[in-house]
């Protein structure tokens, strides 16, 4: 039964889950945060270290190590447990080995009696989230994945610097694959309701439209630059997954980037993929379908069919 308590059970304490966590307390999101890691000892540290914080921060969060019975009354699962790829290991064999590790996830979420949201930000996270579908039953509206909500924030940030604007004021989205075949809807960026276009076109020859390609490709490859320099990208994920938990505890029905299951929507079908959706205590109230060129659209159908052909090919 879940409580009129804010809980989220968080399954997975690497460096992305523990980002969350701590971006989560310093939020304060929520009223009870619990922590789940097949590593039973890393789970109870982390929830020490954590609520070491708590003198300091405005929270009255509890934060604790617990078990799956703990989902039974929570508002959300949050998923961010997975293998990372090895070297010499395919991305298909990376996915096969996190499907398993999936499998003895969700089982024992769903048998708790847990009827809220998923939220899953395991890479490859539209696949994931698909099979966190697949595997709970549950009602696709309840189970959402990360999707390009980071990628969005990466282009506001960069679109927002290269045009002098404060990034909360870009309305920009990456949509797509949260990964190589994503893309940027070039024809619905503004800047408050001023198409980027014009401003660029207004900027005599201050700005550049080629610039907007360069942005893009920067969003496309930050995580490898990323991985390059530090090994993982874990706090930018950490406040996106923080940033969704609260449209849906404040059912604020925020618009964001998120993996939502197609049912048609942008011609589209059985693929989970990142588009705007409408955020809120139910998981995804609506999809948002922004007007695509012809050429935007035929990216964003090539890039559900890569989706759908890495899921055929894993349940082969
Ligand atoms: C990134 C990881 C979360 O894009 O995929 O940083």
């Amino acid at each position: 039964m879940r409580s009129d308590k804010r809980k989220v059970v968080l399954v997975g304490c690497g460096m992305v889950g523990m980002s969350y966590a701590y971006a989560m307390l310093n939020q304060n999101t929520v009223d009870e945060l619990v922590l789940i890691d097949v590593n039973r000892l890393r789970a109870e540290g982390e929830a020490m270290d954590l609520n070491h914080g708590l003198a300091f921060s405005g929270s009255h969060m509890r934060i604790w190590a617990g078990d799956y019975n703990d989902c039974n009354s929570a508002d959300i699962v949050v998923i961010c447990a997975g293998v990372a790829q090895a070297p010499g290991e395919s991305r298909r064999d990376l996915l096969k080995r996190n499907m398993e590790v999936f499998k003895s996830i969700i089982d024992p979420i769903t048998e708790s009696g847990f009827n809220g949201i998923f939220l899953v930000a395991t890479n490859p996270v539209d696949i994931m989230t698909e099979i966190t579908y697949k595997l709970s039953g549950f009602n696709p509206r309840r189970v959402i994945g990360s999707g390009t909500a980071l990628d969005s924030a990466r282009l506001k940030y960069l679109l927002g610097s290269y045009i002098q604007a404060d990034p909360r004021s870009v309305h920009a989205y990456v949509i797509g694959e949260h990964g190589d075949s994503e893309f940027v809807p070039w024809s619905n960026a503004l800047l408050a309701t001023k198409p980027i276009d014009d401003i660029i076109a207004e900027s005599k020859g201050k700005l550049k439209m080629e610039e907007l390609s360069h942005i893009e490709e920067e969003v496309r490859t930050a995580a490898y630059k990323i991985i390059e320099a530090k090994r993982a990208t874990y706090y930018g994920i950490g406040m996106s997954l923080t940033r969704i938990t609260k449209a849906i505890l404040g059912n604020e029905n925020s618009v964001i980037t998120v993996s939502a299951n197609l049912r048609g929507e942008y011609g589209q079908n059985d693929v989970f993929v990142g588009v705007p959706c409408v955020v809120n205590s139910s998981g995804i109230q609506r999809i948002l379908e922004i007007s695509l060129t012809d050429e935007e659209k035929a990216k964003f159908a090539e890039s559900c069919e890569e989706l759908r052909q890495i899921y055929d090919e894993l349940n082969e």
